[in-house]
């Protein structure tokens, strides 16, 4: 463990000039500010993936009005509980940039009522790990191209959570079905530990692009949405509200809870280990045992990739 790095995105966020970056859930939540923050530091595009255009739209008017100087930021719609939909979303990126130097895998659905995804995936699992794992896959071409550029410096970001220590015994169930007995909380901890273990390999595989997970720190967003509905946690999240300014790793608003996502896209290279995990802002942790089982990484990696060329990607 190390200690706290200080990161002010104003100062410490160096030239994005020419940059081209890829943001999914940028339309919300962590995703939104992180996009704040780098487009005022002239990247050539932002591509804000999401799902619904009116909130996308919103999100980049307000991200303009807050950053007059801000780059071009374009929706790409992006569902990830389809895999058409993620295929369309790579090849309409793909059709129009040559490069991507910054890929931010945001998006997450956290605490959801069992339900499945298009292809039958556990939807929290299928959301936050199959989903970015199909896009990631087929946004490895333009990543690689970008990365055996001279002075390239391509990263991946996979927004992982403390969560990951609550999968079920054994790290990851593979039956699909058998994820319905388990309660959503350890369904939601299955998909984080599968962010860590699947960006380990990543940076195993590929040593030239530089991967990383992160866990944000504990910020109120939309992702507490489905707590809201039961009236105990309503009111215990009341107490917390209260309670966020001494607690470590907790922050107030997106402002904080994006700062380390920000921090492991634009800090120098040399300061990231290539596969790790960090936890806020910029401290290399171990996360739980499972997460630290390359074995298991190769395993979820392999099984992964099985499903998807049973989908023809
Ligand atoms: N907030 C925290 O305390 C915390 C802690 C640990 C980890 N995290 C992680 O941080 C990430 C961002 O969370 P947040 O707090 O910013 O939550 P948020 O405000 O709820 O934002 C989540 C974003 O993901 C998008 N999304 C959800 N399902 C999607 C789908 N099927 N296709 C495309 N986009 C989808 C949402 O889009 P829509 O608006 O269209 O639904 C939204 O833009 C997540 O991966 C989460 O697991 C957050």
């Amino acid at each position: 463990m190390g200690v706290t790095t200080s990161f002010e995105p104003a100062k410490d966020i160096p030239s994005l000039e020419g940059k081209v970056i890829l943001v999914t859930g940028g339309n919300a939540g962590l995703g939104k500010q992180t996009i704040t923050y780098l487009a005022a530091h002239s990247p050539a595009r932002i591509y804000l993936a999401a799902r619904t255009a009116s909130k996308a739209s919103a999100a980049i008017a307000d991200i303009r009005a807050a950053v007059p100087s801000a780059c071009e930021i374009i929706h790409l719609p992006l569902d990830l509980t389809s895999f058409s939909s993620i295929a369309a979303a790579a090849q309409t990126f793909k059709a129009r940039e040559s490069r991507l130097d910054i890929l931010i895998n945001n998006a997450g659905v956290m605490a959801c009522p069992y339900s499945l995804t298009k292809e039958g995936y556990e939807i929290q699992f299928g959301t936050n790990h199959m989903g970015h794992a199909l896009l990631t896959k087929l946004l490895l071409p333009v990543l690689l191209e970008t990365a055996a550029q001279d002075g390239a410096d391509v990263r991946i970001v996979n927004i992982t959570s403390m969560g990951h220590m609550m999968a079920p015994s054994g790290g990851i169930l593979w039956d699909q079905a058998a994820l319905e007995k388990q309660n959503t909380w350890r369904r939601y901890g299955q998909s984080k530990l599968a962010n860590i273990l699947f960006t380990r390999e990543l940076a195993a595989r590929y040593p030239q692009i530089t991967s990383v997970s992160i866990h944000p720190g504990v910020i109120i967003t939309d992702l507490y949405q489905s707590l809201r509905q039961n009236f105990f946690l309503k009111m215990g999240m009341w107490v917390y509200a209260l309670l966020f300014p001494v607690l470590p790793g907790h922050f107030k608003d997106t402002r904080g809870g994006a700062l380390n996502q920000t921090w492991a896209a634009t800090v120098g290279k040399e300061k990231l280990q290539n596969g790790g995990f960090y936890k806020p802002v910029g401290v290399l942790a171990q996360g739980s045992t499972y997460g630290r089982d390359m074995g298991l990484a190769k395993k979820l990696w392999e099984w992964t990739e099985a499903e998807l060329e049973k989908y023809g990607y």
